[in-house]
């Protein structure tokens, strides 16, 4: 299929377009590139459009030149603490920016759709690990930005039966094409095992570990790694499910949860390097434990995750750290 990968630029979207490249599809990555690496399309080879997705008429053109089958959309701001700030920021890119996108693919006849959603959708679960039954409650505007998103999708899908959507509900994104060509590049980073391998690399003086006193097995918290070709594996599974199942609403996980003073100790097995640590109190707005139930998507999907252990994941994103100190600006 010709695949929109709206955000494509962005650490997800490109590993995505790199799967979907070897899977036989063609993407073509849609990106204003606030927040993404323009070099990325030049890694994969495929074409690009430097633009917002805002721009009605580009995206219009975009879809109806390249044919698009499907728009695989990843753009968003994605950091929690930032959309607490401005909390507009994120509803106006978040929501706003995807209506735009929704009213463009109708008016080009576009009616396939996979939308990152996330498990922060969930806030604070009543029970791990999280089924897609669990209530949606998130405590933050970028997870009701999502969860606004998600609903508007339900509704489009009334209005227009041809309409077929997977919203995908990611735990924590993780690891580096296993090539070595992509990786992660954040700025600024706010995700762990990053955050982390910057240490090893003496790019940051350490890391601070908010909360050892979690009722939680060495008391910080607990998380589900999801390594990112994983996640881009499973939604070339879901595009290709749409037409039979219509509407897909999927968790994206492991099913394993690994603490926080876990993953740094597999950081330093893999780097072989000590990560010096300072140990803060609870930051507001984390939850304790969270971790999926990946059964649905085994399911409706027939994927799993292939990379479920924290070293294996680390030892990918240590690949492609090591020789990327500075991210994409500059090669080690
Ligand atoms: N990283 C995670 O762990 C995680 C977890 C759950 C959900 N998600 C979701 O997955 C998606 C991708 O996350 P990521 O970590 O790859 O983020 P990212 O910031 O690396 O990529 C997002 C890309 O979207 C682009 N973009 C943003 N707004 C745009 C606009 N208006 N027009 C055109 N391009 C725009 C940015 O330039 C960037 O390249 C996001 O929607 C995020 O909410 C991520």
């Amino acid at each position: 299929m010709n695949v929109l990968v709206a955000g494509g630029a962005g650490y997800i979207g490109s590993h995505t377009a790199k799967r979907l490249l070897e899977s036989g599809h063609t993407p073509v990555i849609y990106d204003n590139a606030s927040r993404g690496h323009k070099i990325v399309a030049g890694i994969l080879n495929v074409p690009a459009v430097w633009a917002d997705l805002k721009d009605r008429s580009v995206l219009l053109s975009a879809l109806r030149d390249y044919r698009i089958d499907c728009v695989m959309h990843f753009a968003a701001y994605t950091a929690v603490g930032e959309s607490v700030e401005q909390p507009l920021m994120y509803y106006r890119n978040n929501v706003a920016t995807t209506i735009s996108v929704l009213q463009a693919m109708a008016e080009a006849g576009v009616r396939r759709f996979v939308f990152s959603s996330t498990c922060a959708t969930y806030g604070d679960p009543d029970q791990v690990p999280i089924t897609e039954n669990e209530k949606q409650a998130p405590v933050s505007p970028y997870g009701r930005s999502k969860l606004m998103v998600e609903q508007i999708l339900k509704d489009q899908a009334v209005a227009d039966p041809q309409f077929k959507f997977a919203a995908l509900r990611y735990f924590n994104a993780s690891g580096c094409a296993s090539d070595g060509s992509l990786g992660e590049d954040h700025d600024p980073e706010t995700h762990l095992i990053p955050v982390v391998l910057q240490a090893a690399l003496g790019k940051r003086a350490g890391i601070t570990v908010f909360g050892t006193d979690y009722p939680t097995p060495d008391g910080t918290n607990v998380r589900d790694y999801i390594h990112v070709d994983d996640l881009a594996d499973a939604h070339i599974a879901a595009m290709g499910k749409l037409d039979d199942l219509g509407q897909i609403f999927c968790n994206l996980g492991t099913g394993n949860g690994f603490s926080v003073k876990q993953v740094i100790a597999a950081a330093e097995k893999v780097t072989g390097k000590t990560i010096p640590v300072t140990y803060g109190p609870r930051r507001a707005g984390d939850a304790i434990t969270l971790y999926a139930d990946p059964s649905r998507a085994r399911e409706l999907l027939g994927w799993q995750a292939q990379h479920t252990d924290p070293q294996s994941i680390i030892a990918s994103a240590w690949n492609w750290f090591s020789r990327h100190p500075d991210g994409y600006a500059r090669k080690g």
